[in-house]
């Protein structure tokens, strides 16, 4: 009867051994102690037997299917462990790896800001930078917008609890500017402004502006009107034709606002210049009088000129981009043309 054992165990043995996948482990387990397997038909054998014999034979036959049991639910823990460790392997990833490799870039503001800011500099214009959280007064009154001046209604903005307000324009700039430096002064200043707008392919709540001053003593409309055609030449790497419209800013007298020639059609007419051949760029003008003083600058003594434009629109022409919310988009489509 020992025999019989033996000869089940060594079987059983050689099967486990060659398994290596959950069903074939399953199809062994149901072999050996399924209803229909290899125990129950040992146990058939017991009927003929002697009680004692069959006394010993059943505690054999029980501790085997108790030793295979183990075996069986020791072989699963296997499978199992070596089915994870496979998968963890061949589905490792690291999370902190980008899905392709990507290239960082400038943002097309950043790259016309920097450009302006070389060309003025290597004009001799130094850099000045202002606050974004802005007073009242140097955002307005100094610059002859007091609190009644119909100015302020295209001019509307954000205004903070602490009294403050987010800048509208760059030109409060020139305000502190004027009063941190003694002339001769000369100076850009690019950077962040706000507005309380509703938002279209042309307007944005939040944008950019390049504010300019120049005040010494002779300085005249001539000298205004060269350096803008330098910079906007240079920026555009060809001659650009400009022209001065008058125009009205309260803190400037004269005023003007600045057109150059279409750079779609070349100023024969198109729908990008709304068939005009110029395209309206920026605001500029003599400083007020009443601005000097201001800011304790004898206007009997000196002069100057100040401009003021968006950023987004240079860049816009230049790199013939449709719809200034393009830039705060964040799509990467857009971006990864830069
Ligand atoms: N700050 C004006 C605006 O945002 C633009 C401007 C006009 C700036 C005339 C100037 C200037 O410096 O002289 O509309």
């Amino acid at each position: 009867m020992n025999e019989k054992i033996e000869n089940l165990r060594a079987r059983f043995k050689e099967k486990m051994a060659s398994i290596s996948q959950k069903d074939a482990l399953e199809q062994l387990r149901v072999g050996f102690m399924g209803k229909k397997g290899e125990f129950t038909a040992l146990l058939k054998d017991m009927k003929d037997m002697q009680d004692e014999a069959r006394r010993q034979f059943g505690q054999l036959v029980n501790s085997a299917k108790a030793e295979f049991e183990r075996a069986i639910v020791e072989k699963a823990r296997e499978i199992e462990a070596a089915e994870i460790a496979k998968k963890t392997e061949s589905e490792w990833v690291d999370i902190t790896w980008p899905e392709e490799p990507l290239q960082g870039s400038a943002h097309p503001l950043s790259i016309v800001r920097a450009e302006l800011e070389d060309l003025f500099t290597s004009l001799g214009f130094d850099i000045m930078d202002g606050p974004e959280m802005e007073e009242e007064y140097f955002n307005f009154n100094a610059l002859n917008i007091p609190e009644d001046h119909p100015a302020r209604d295209s001019q509307d903005t954000f205004w903070l609890k602490n009294g403050k307000l987010l800048r509208s324009q760059t030109s409060p700039v020139q305000i502190r500017g004027m009063l941190a430096k003694k002339p001769p002064i000369k100076f850009v200043s690019p950077g962040k402004t706000y507005r309380n707008e509703a938002v279209d392919a042309s307007h944005e709540h939040s944008f950019h502006q390049c504010e300019g001053l120049v005040i010494d003593k002779g300085i005249t409309v001539s000298h205004l009107v060269f350096t803008l055609q330098q910079i906007i030449s240079s920026i555009f790497g060809e001659e650009v034709e400009i022209r001065l419209r008058p125009s009205f800013f309260p803190f400037v007298e004269p005023g003007f606002e600045l057109d150059f020639k279409c750079r779609i059609c070349k100023g024969k007419g198109c729908s990008v210049c709304k068939q005009t051949g110029w395209i309206e760029y920026l605001g500029c003008g003599m400083v007020h009088p009443q601005v000097l003083k201001n800011c304790g600058i004898d206007p009997e003594i000196y002069s100057g000129f100040a401009f003021g434009g968006g950023i987004e629109r240079l860049a816009m022409m230049k790199y013939g981009i449709d719809d200034i919310r393009h830039f705060h988009g964040g799509d990467l489509r857009f971006l990864k043309q830069f």
